[in-house]
């Protein structure tokens, strides 16, 4: 049996596992590796805190160990306590007075950049507007001057301002996408606002950052960024969906008897659930299971087993309904 008492023995073991794992990254989805410019005004803040943090652990240790070795009772040493010192005005104000320099040092900066990018932000006129809507657990992402919506896969063009309208549905969530920018939460009733940008052609990941319910750690989504010419080209073809091939049509009759009611197959349609226009051509199934038809099967056939809690009901259709559905859901491509 474990002897609780000796538990205290493995703590240098898990600070070093810590270190260890802490070097683990994700290019997609780290705030240490920024890939647009919030994120990179937001690292020289971490960088300059961290900097600022690490200099007084520094000096607090050096102050220690010398106190430690300088003072220590040596052989032969008599039982005396030394020389106490209380009430020094001089070390009193040196103590005082550095915490405050390191605080400006800190603080200007930090409102400097807040408030730049809140004017990086007002000046929007060139600006893609996006509004996000969190629900538990999955993201709706409207486009309000291009006429379209989709959920999940947020596709945007590089090197350019996105400028976000942040909301929820239900319960509070906070849209993250780490290598873009910080956080912002997304509260139901109000509306936040804030922009990212991205500086290149790739597939970043993103999260809540909220804690919202059974499946928070599940609630992810994607952002694509792309180059203007090929973003362009993906709303044309959001607004103009691929016909639905012939083999496809008995799973979409199932489908619009049973699922319509609450996903819109078209370029602009909200409901209740995600709106599916050009959903194979998506990163994955409901946000966390790679892209294929086991995994949509599973999703369909028992949606809590994926996502415990979720909203999306069980419709007890057959398996062979499962599978023209599922047909149909493949046939959904953006030509
Ligand atoms: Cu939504 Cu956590």
């Amino acid at each position: 049996m474990i002897r609780w008492q000796n538990l205290w023995r493995f703590i240098p073991l898990f600070g070093l596992m810590m270190l260890l794992l802490t070097g683990c990254g994700d290019q997609t989805i780290s705030a240490l590796k920024p890939r647009g410019p919030v994120a990179r005004d937001q690292l020289f803040l971490m960088k300059l805190s961290f900097g600022i943090m690490l200099l007084v652990v520094v000096v607090v240790f050096v102050l220690y160990l010398y106190v430690l070795v300088r003072f220590r009772k040596k052989k032969g040493d008599k039982d005396i306590i030394p020389k106490q010192v209380e009430g020094s005005h001089t070390l009193e104000i040196i103590w005082t007075v550095i915490p405050i320099i390191l605080l400006l040092i800190l603080a200007v900066p930090t409102v400097q950049y807040t408030f730049k990018l809140l004017e990086d932000h007002r000046d929007n006129k060139d600006a893609l507007h996006v509004k996000v809507t969190a629900h538990a657990f999955w993201w709706q992402f409207e486009y309000p001057e291009l006429g379209i919506a989709t959920a999940q896969d947020l596709v945007i063009p590089t090197n350019k301002k996105i400028a976000f309208e942040l909301t929820a549905s239900d319960v509070k969530h906070s849209f993250w996408v780490p290598s873009l920018g910080g956080k912002m939460d997304t509260n139901p009733g109000n509306t936040n606002v804030y922009y990212l940008q991205a500086d290149e052609v790739d597939v970043f990941k993103g999260k809540c950052a909220e804690l919202c319910g059974a499946s928070h750690s599940l609630m992810d989504f994607k952002v694509k960024s792309m180059d203007q010419a090929d973003f362009d080209q993906w709303v044309a073809k959001m607004k103009t969906p691929a016909a639905v091939p012939a083999d496809a049509q008995k799973g979409e009759q199932i489908f619009k008897d049973n699922c319509l009611s609450c996903h819109a197959v078209n370029a602009q349609g909200l409901g209740a659930g995600p709106n599916l226009n050009g959903f194979a051509s998506r990163e994955l199934v409901a946000g966390i299971l790679p892209h294929n038809d086991e995994s949509l099967k599973q999703w369909i056939a028992d949606p809590q087993s994926v996502k415990p809690g979720n909203k999306m009901p069980a419709l007890g259709l057959k398996d062979d309904q499962i599978n023209d559905v599922i047909k149909y859901l493949n046939s959904l491509k953006l030509k």
